[in-house]
């Protein structure tokens, strides 16, 4: 058994060392919001913070996560830079089909919690990992821009 800190709370997993963080999440935790998509760190459906950092849960194994602070898309409501997200998120209707938006809003929340007025380029940098088969990169861009105003 490993004790994880997910969330803010303390969870019991009974996995090996090296399973991805994602299936632990997603089938030992049922914490589906968080996507699989390529499994090879190349998408970023899965992207979950790992002691405050975007990572991508696919190729993170369970052993990595231990003694870390982890936020699923499930638990990132709480702070300034969440809040912002999720409000211009919704106000800019940013989803399509929705199935990488978890992985857009944790980066996008990572990336206002380190720099919170973004250039284009610090966007393009920073979220180019994560991909949209919907295409959805301009009104995600447009988002973070009105989250980054909201947070001034
Ligand atoms: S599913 Fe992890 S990066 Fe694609
Ligand atoms: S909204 Fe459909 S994949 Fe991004």
């Amino acid at each position: 058994m490993t004790t994880l800190d997910i969330n803010g709370s303390a969870a019991r997993v009974d996995a090996a060392a090296d399973t991805p963080l994602l299936w632990v999440l997603r089938d030992e935790l049922q914490l589906t919001g968080t996507k699989y998509g390529c499994g090879q760190g190349l998408c970023g459906a899965c992207t979950v913070h790992l002691a405050g950092q975007p990572v991508r849960s696919c190729i993170t194994p369970l052993a990595a996560a231990v003694g870390k602070k982890i936020v699923t898309i499930e638990g990132i409501g709480q702070g300034r830079a969440a809040q912002a997200v999720l409000e211009s998120w919704k106000r800019l209707d940013v989803v399509q089909c929705g199935y990488c938006q978890p992985g857009q809003i944790m980066g996008a929340v990572a990336l206002l919690e380190k720099n919170p007025k973004p250039s284009d380029a610090d966007i393009d940098a920073a979220m180019g990992g994560n991909l949209c088969r919907c295409g959805t990169y301009v009104r995600i861009r447009a988002a973070i821009h009105a989250a980054a105003q909201a947070l001034a």
